[in-house]
């Protein structure tokens, strides 16, 4: 891996950590990776844009993460799973001074999370589920039943503002979000995102699901902080003008 900008380098696995730190205190990070046209899955999947290098920029960035969120729709997509201590991003965790496990928040209206799901079963630091008080009583208390710590916030719709206060009240300050795009939709407009960290692949897909599944009220406004490059994929690292 090679830092193109700020200051050209080339970058070790303990330099690709530095590389994505983040300053003390609270943080919104969004991490997605895109082909050249903006498409974000190949057979609705994001797999298929991959490579070695965003695998490890994956597990840095959850490595570095106090929790990461994530909309229903992606973590069931993608077969989410809950963090654990023998995972490379365990181990990576461990070897950074970290815990060895964070937990997964999934961001769902409906409480669509199965209590049997292997990301509520398998998870040693509890998963979260992120709802509001519209979501069906018994999904929610056979959740809890289950051990997810259910957070309500927002009566008809989750409140994205008041959900990253409650993380951070439970000491998660800084959050890692997968997406999806409609989160990250919903994310943008509630002007909770501080980062956007994105994975350009160098293809072209077409027709598939984009980055933002609809228009934003305004246009937001990104500055490049960093830019790394391996395989002709880049990776750049963007503050969001809040
Ligand atoms: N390339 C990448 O980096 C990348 C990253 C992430 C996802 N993806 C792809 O994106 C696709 C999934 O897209 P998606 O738009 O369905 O994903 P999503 O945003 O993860 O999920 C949408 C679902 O999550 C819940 N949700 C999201 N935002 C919410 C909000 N603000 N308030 C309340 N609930 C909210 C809702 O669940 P309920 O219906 O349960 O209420 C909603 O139906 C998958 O194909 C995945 O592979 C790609």
């Amino acid at each position: 891996m090679r830092r193109l900008l700020p200051s050209p380098a080339d970058l070790d696995e303990a330099g690709l950590v530095e590389a994505y730190r983040l300053p003390a205190g609270r943080r919104l990070r969004m991490n997605f990776i895109a082909s050249l046209d903006g498409a974000i899955t190949v057979g609705g999947v994001s797999e298929g844009l991959g490579s070695a290098g965003d695998r490890r920029v994956f597990r840095v960035l959850r490595a570095l993460a106090d929790v990461v969120l994530v909309g229903h729709g992606t973590a069931a997509a993608e077969g989410y799973r809950a963090i654990t201590a023998d995972s490379a991003v365990g181990r990576l965790r461990a070897s950074i001074g970290r815990p060895p496990t964070a937990p997964v928040a999934v961001v769902s209206r409906r409480a669509s999370l199965d209590p049997a799901d292997g990301l509520v079963t398998g998870a040693v630091s509890p998963t979260i589920l992120i709802t509001c008080a519209a979501a069906d009583a018994g999904r929610r208390a056979a959740l809890e039943a289950a051990g997810v710590t259910v957070l309500v916030c927002g009566d008809d719709d989750v409140d994205l503002p008041t959900a990253v206060d409650r993380l951070a009240g439970l000491g998660h300050e800084q959050v890692l979000c997968e997406g999806g795009p409609l989160l990250l939709h919903a994310s943008l407009g509630a002007g909770v995102v501080d980062e956007l960290d994105l994975s350009i692949a160098p293809a072209l897909v077409g027709g598939e699901t984009r980055l933002l599944p609809a228009g934003l009220a305004d246009v937001q406004r990104l500055e490049l902080r960093q830019l790394l490059e391996e395989d002709g994929v880049l990776f750049a690292r963007y503050d969001v003008r809040r």
